[in-house]
Parts: C-alpha cells; sequence; structure tokens
C-alpha cells in the first residue's frame, strides 16, 4: 500500500479551513515567517507555507532580512511580534546564517507562539507527555501512521536519525503511544539489521535511496523524511531516503517522495498555527 500523503494532508487542511470559517469571533489566526538570507530551499518553502496558510483561511506575513543582520537586531522583532496580540504564530526559517546562534534565537519566541515547536519548553512538555506545539515534520509522520495503522500500541519502530527536528521529537511521540522505539544514527552498528525487524521504520538522514529490499519485512511500514535532488539518466529528480520502486512490493506499506511527509509537514504547520491561536485567543 501507498500511503498517500497528498490526499492526507488535503483531507487536513479541509478540515482546518472548515474550523477557521466557523471561529466565533472575527480575529483570525495569524502566523508570522522570518526568513534571513537568500538560501532558494528556504523560500521555497516559505512560498508554500504562505500559499497554504491563505488557502485554509490563516493570515500570514513573511518579514525579509538581509544575511547580514545582526543578532540584536533579529531578537528585537522576535520581542515585537511576542508583545503583538495580533501574531499568533512566528517562525523563523532555518537553516539561519552562520554568525546568529540558532539555539539562543529559538528560546527567545514565547512558547505559545512556536508553531515548530522547537522552543525547549515545548520540547520539555512533549518529552514529559505534556500538552505541546509538536513539531511540524514528526506530527506528520505521527498522523500518517496512525492513518495507517491506528492502534500503535507495541509495535517494534526504528528512528533513523536523532535531530531535534525530526528523530528526536518523533521518538517522543511514538513513546507516547506505547511504541518500542529504538533511534539509530550515524553512529549505530548494523543499521540494516536492527531495521529488518521493524513494524515501523522513520527514515531522515539524507541518504537518497538508502533503504533498500535488505533492510525490511512484508510487514514494515517505512515512513519517508528524505527529501535528496538527484540526477538519474540525465534527469534531475527528487528520491527518499528509502529506494521506493524496489521495495514498494516487498513491505505492508509506504510514503513515497513526493508526496508521502512533505505535503503533511506544511498541513501541520496549519495545524499547529490553529492551535497557537486557541491557546491565546480566549
Ligand atoms: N527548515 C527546514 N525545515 C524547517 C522547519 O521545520 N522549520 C523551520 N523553521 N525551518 C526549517
Amino acid at each position: 500500500m501507498i500511503i498517500d500523503g497528498k490526499k492526507i494532508a488535503k483531507d487536513l487542511r479541509k478540515n482546518l479551513k472548515n474550523e477557521i470559517e466557523n471561529l466565533k469571533n472575527n480575529i483570525k489566526p495569524y502566523l508570522v515567517v522570518i526568513l534571513i538570507g537568500d538560501n532558494t530551499a528556504s523560500k521555497i518553502y516559505v512560498k508554500n507555507k504562505e500559499k497554504s496558510a491563505s488557502e485554509v483561511g490563516i493570515k500570514s506575513k513573511v518579514i525579509k532580512f538581509e544575511v547580514n543582520i545582526n543578532e540584536k537586531d533579529l531578537i528585537n522583532k522576535i520581542e515585537d511580534l511576542n508583545s503583538d496580540t495580533s501574531v499568533h504564530g512566528i517562525l523563523v526559517q532555518l537553516p539561519l546564517p552562520k554568525h546568529i546562534d540558532e539555539r539562543k534565537i529559538i528560546s527567545k519566541i514565547n512558547p505559545l507562539k512556536d508553531v515548530d515547536g522547537f522552543h525547549p519548553v515545548n520540547v520539555g512538555n512533549l518529552s514529559s507527555g505534556n500538552d505541546a506545539m509538536i513539531p511540524c515534520t514528526p506530527l506528520g509522520c505521527y498522523l500518517l501512521l496512525k492513518d495507517t495503522i491506528q492502534n500503535l500500541s507495541g509495535k517494534n519502530v526504528v528512528i533513523i536519525g536523532r535531530s531535534n527536528i525530526n528523530g528526536k521529537p518523533m521518538a517522543q511521540l511514538l513513546l507516547k503511544e506505547n511504541c518500542t522505539v529504538t533511534v539509530a544514527h550515524s553512529k549505530t552498528k548494523n543499521i540494516e539489521k536492527i531495521c529488518q525487524h521493524a513494524d515501523i521504520i522513520v527514515v531522515a538522514v539524507g541518504k537518497p535511496k538508502m533503504i533498500n529490499k535488505d533492510w525490511v519485512n512484508k510487514n514494515s511500514v517505512v515512513i519517508d523524511v528524505g527529501i535528496n535532488r538527484i540526477e538519474e539518466k540525465g534527469f534531475k529528480k527528487i528520491v527518499g531516503d528509502a529506494d521506493f520502486e524496489n521495495i514498494k512490493n516487498e513491505v505492508s506499506a509506504i510514503t513515497p517522495v513526493p508526496g508521502g511527509v512533505g505535503p503533511m509537514t506544511i498541513a501541520c504547520l496549519l495545524k499547529n498555527t490553529l492551535k497557537a491561536y486557541k491557546n491565546q485567543v480566549k
């Protein structure tokens, strides 16, 4: 089975749109995105975020800064947005230029407005099992899994990649569902062997087609977070961290790339913006 992230994301956006239309006041959810410098991928992501926000009735604005902005000016801007009660969500697009301390910047965002779920308060709340803003990509993966498997309790999951953006919050979400979670990474020995016995594999490492037939079994569900731009037989294309064509008939279910996790990530940003709104507008 192919897990249709495009369709599941579309349904999620439809529900969000409905809920936003039926809000009992005239205040619209409002998301502000801060984009620094000239990174092509970041510019594309931000454009997509703006477009999807407007489609569900979320107001959004992109604030652009030159690559040489100093840290203090950026922090001042974040503090202005924190105290502006018309703004419900703040997202600082990563990566940041090298002279800016990413951790410091993230820690300045009001946790209630932290639609990325990267602030230490949200990270702590997620791992304590409290209500939290949850990072968009793992939240999207989680919703795809719930759609595919429903009862996750007792499943053996291998998460490959231990980033703050995906691997670590993914582990927390699945522990909460009573999964048995293994987090593998670049220093893990025999990853392939560990994966062979997994019910679920979530992979986010940025290695094109790394997961092949030898890593999976007939019952595996593979969630592929990878987005790798490669050239094949003279054509440029985007592939995941799993070799989709090679294993799609060898596993129980798999997400395609593109059309799997990607659309869910943006839909979850919209979901988080509405959640942030509800936490602030009483
Ligand atoms: N850059 C790549 N992914 C992300 C993300 O999820 N959030 C932010 N803020 N920047 C990113």
